[in-house]
């Protein structure tokens, strides 16, 4: 369990919602620590096809999370000593994720890895599972979404920015599938926990959706 005296501010929501770039945002504005929970099942994917494990291979995929090295220096992320480029954060990466955080032991597995991330004085986690299982005691748990078009759309941007090849037909259809495989897994699904603040960024920019994690942290003070 994470220290029950540092504040953690949870941000749970589906695929290419923004929650990425808020969480760090708000993370910054607070200086607190910020946990990728999502880049550790995209390296987990990675680290599968690197050591020639399936994607299904429950039990070997879990051993595999205690014999990798992972380590986050700001925005750079090392696997094994190799720096991962944006290989991270291709759909393929992503398909690769959901499906092996479908695995009960995979879960359980990184839970530890996940609270190493709560140090003083705070913590903003990102991901699918912060405020139901990874840390249920967070003080804020916001749920944040956005209408498949709108998240297909950043995708679309954010991939683009980055000088890869985009279609954003397929890209509505990957989101929604992965969105489907997300929330029906019988293990840890997503879904907003009880206690969670609904934030629907559809009609949101950043700035707009950190201001509104921003107030309701500061009205929990
Ligand atoms: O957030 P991101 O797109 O990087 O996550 C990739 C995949 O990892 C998600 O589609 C989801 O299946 C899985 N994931 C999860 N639990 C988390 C974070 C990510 O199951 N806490």
């Amino acid at each position: 369990m994470s220290p029950s005296n540092i504040s953690v501010i949870a941000i749970d929501g589906p695929s290419a919602s923004g929650k990425g770039t808020v969480a760090q945002r708000v993370a910054e504005t607070l200086g607190f620590h910020y946990l990728d929970s999502g880049a550790l099942y995209r390296l987990l994917g990675l680290a599968a096809g690197k050591y020639g494990i399936a994607l299904d291979e429950e039990v070997r995929l879990a051993e595999l999370v205690g014999r990798i090295d992972i380590r986050f220096e700001g925005e750079d992320i090392w696997l094994d000593s190799i720096k991962v480029g944006d290989e991270l954060r291709t759909e393929e990466a992503g398909a690769a994720a959901s499906k092996v955080a479908a695995l009960p032991l995979v879960r359980a597995a990184l839970l530890d890895k996940q609270r190493d991330f709560c140090r003083a004085p705070g913590l903003v986690a990102d991901g699918r599972d912060m405020a139901s299982v990874v840390f249920p005691g967070a003080e804020l748990k916001i749920f944040l979404t956005a209408s498949a078009e709108v998240r297909a759309e950043r995708r679309y941007k954010q991939l683009i920015g980055k000088g890869m090849g985009a279609n954003i037909a397929a890209l509505l259809q990957d989101i929604q599938a992965r969105d489907e495989r997300d929330m029906q897994r019988s293990v840890a699904p997503l879904q907003q926990a009880p206690g969670a603040i609904l934030l629907d960024t559809t009609a949101l920019n950043v700035e707009q959706a950190v201001s509104e994690v921003l107030l309701h942290y500061r009205a929990k003070k």
